[in-house]
């Protein structure tokens, strides 16, 4: 499974990458906004993030527009900004022939609020490049977000699209991760990749195990170098 990380944080970013671990990132407007970042300032960030992380790596940045001319005209102006740059859209009557006219014009979308089968299946058809189901959320209100993760992967893969084939896409970006255990479960499943915040990423490094073995081969190597 690819990891992205799901931040607009660029300190956050650089230490991912230098991690070698990273292959991709997401954003949407609260992360921005997290950022202390203007509206003046939103594309510049845009293209610092995308030139941390390379020509190689795309990063969603995400169109606050509502009507379907609005998304296309910001989609167009969104990925003028970087070659890595990924549209995102939220799932909804107007996205959608957005997606399909942005496509058309060989622009990635990244259909996100996600959390149905028939959702992702909509965003597939229309011809968008990644489909971030989200998880947490429905783990805020006390439903299942792993199980209709399941679904909707198995329903997605299920069919061809006719689009990206030869990136193998629509690819699946699990997303509204909380915790190492949706990282694990979303694997399980054979989700393409897991969209991870860093604080959650690094969750991800550590075990209880690891770190209670690291604190023991410290003091018996003290042993051997008599700095016990
Ligand atoms: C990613 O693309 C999503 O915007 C993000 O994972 C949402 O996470 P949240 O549910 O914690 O806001």
């Amino acid at each position: 499974m690819k990891f992205f990380i799901d931040t607009a944080d660029l300190d956050e970013i650089r230490e991912a990458q230098s991690w070698g671990i990273l292959s991709g990132v997401t954003t949407n407007p609260s992360l921005y906004a997290r950022t202390g970042g203007k509206l003046a300032d939103f594309e510049p960030h845009m293209v610092k993030i995308c030139q941390i992380v390379g020509p190689d790596v795309p990063v969603s940045a995400e169109s606050t527009a509502e009507t379907t001319e609005g998304m296309i005209a910001e989609g167009e102006r969104l990925a003028s900004l970087a070659p890595n740059i990924v549209v995102k859209l939220p799932i909804c009557e107007a996205s959608l022939p957005a997606t399909h006219k942005l496509v058309s014009e060989g622009i990635k979308v990244n259909m996100t609020l996600v959390f149905s089968a028939p959702q992702a299946l909509l965003a597939a058809r229309a011809g968008a490049r990644y489909i971030s189901p989200f998880v947490g959320r429905y783990d805020d209100i006390a439903d299942d977000g792993l199980d209709q993760l399941d679904t909707i992967v198995t329903a997605v893969k299920n069919y061809s699209y006719g689009y990206w084939d030869e990136e193998g896409g629509p690819e699946i970006i699990t997303a509204s991760v909380r915790s190492p255990h949706h990282v694990t479960e979303a694997a399980l499943m054979g989700a393409d990749i897991a969209t991870v915040p860093f604080a959650a990423l690094k969750k991800c490094v550590h075990h209880p195990l690891t770190d209670r073995g690291l604190e023991g081969f410290a003091k018996d190597w003290a042993k051997v170098t008599g700095k016990e």
